[in-house]
């Protein structure tokens, strides 16, 4: 059944959704509204959507309801919604940070309410999209959300109270996989090997990881212990990312993410 889904902003992650989710929202009206008009019409170009002309046109009109503004202006454009939302409608925050209490808050009688932390893979069809459904959102609106998320890459149920966690790390993570592949692109080319070479296979590498893990569902310590033989090359890396507390350094990271978004969102 074809359904009216609306964009309130038009920012990175509204472009990256429109061209991850594309084939899903094929048989979807999608209606989009920003407060720089220049930015929505910018959108337009490159993606089959409708330009709102009002908060209030895309609130009375949409079934689902993505507010992808940043944190700080949700409470404004929800003031301007909340009295066109129809009842039944869903509202999809995908602000870090603003809770569902804080989203709850807006409305007398509030619509179906959920959380959703994508990240940038999702352009690339390999997203990581952490979904919180607020309590008495329908099971079918709650799977189908699921599934359009899943459908590049994918996405799961995390409790709210683990969303700053999300944020570092499948929402920051990505920043620092690539600095991490960017690293050990610079050893290869350390060590003579052309850049663009050791790019290709430093990503690839990480991405079989990756897979390897997700797929065979396997312990990554166990997977380690199986590229790793005795007195090897491998062995021989990994004493020296050891020494120099390597998974410290990165817990490390995920912990100052975390913190970093807690104070945000304080
Ligand atoms: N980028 C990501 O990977 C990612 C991932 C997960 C969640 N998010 C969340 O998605 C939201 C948008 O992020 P983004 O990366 O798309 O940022 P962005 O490209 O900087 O876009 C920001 C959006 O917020 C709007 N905005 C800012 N201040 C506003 C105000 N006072 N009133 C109305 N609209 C306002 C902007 O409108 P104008 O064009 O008029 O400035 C624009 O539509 C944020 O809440 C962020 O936490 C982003």
């Amino acid at each position: 059944m074809s359904r009216v889904i609306g964009f309130i902003g038009a920012g990175k992650i509204v472009d990256i959704i429109l061209t991850a989710l594309a084939p899903r929202l094929a048989g979807d009206e999608v209606l989009v509204w920003n407060r720089t008009a220049s930015r929505a019409e910018d959108l337009a170009l490159r993606h089959p959507v409708r330009l709102a002309s009002s908060i209030a046109e895309l609130a009375e009109r949409s079934d689902w309801i993505f507010i992808a503004v940043k944190p700080h202006a949700v409470a404004k454009v929800l003031s301007e919604a909340a009295l066109h939302i129809r009842e039944g409608s869903l509202v999809i925050s995908m602000a870090a940070g603003v809770s569902l209490d804080a989203l709850r808050s807006h409305f007398s009688a509030s619509p179906f309410l959920a959380r959703i932390m994508p990240n940038l893979p999702l352009g690339v069809g390999a997203g990581m999209t952490a979904v919180c459904l607020d309590q008495g959102v329908p099971e079918a609106q709650g799977q189908a959300l699921l599934d359009l998320f899943s459908s590049a890459g994918r996405a799961r149920i995390v409790e709210e109270r683990l969303f700053d966690t999300v944020t570092a790390l499948s929402g920051s993570g990505p920043a620092f996989a690539f600095l991490f592949i960017e690293s050990m692109a610079d050893g290869a080319v350390l060590n003579g090997m052309d850049r663009q070479m050791a790019y290709e296979l430093a990503a690839q590498t990480v991405l079989g990881a990756a897979t390897v893990i997700l797929q065979a569902g396997k312990h990554p310590g166990e997977l380690k212990d199986i590229v790793a033989s005795p007195a090897g090359t491998t062995m021989a890396g990994i004493h020296s990312l050891e020494r120099k507390a390597f998974r410290a350094i990165v817990m490390d990271a995920i912990d100052a993410a975390a913190r970093r978004s807690r104070e945000l969102n304080s």
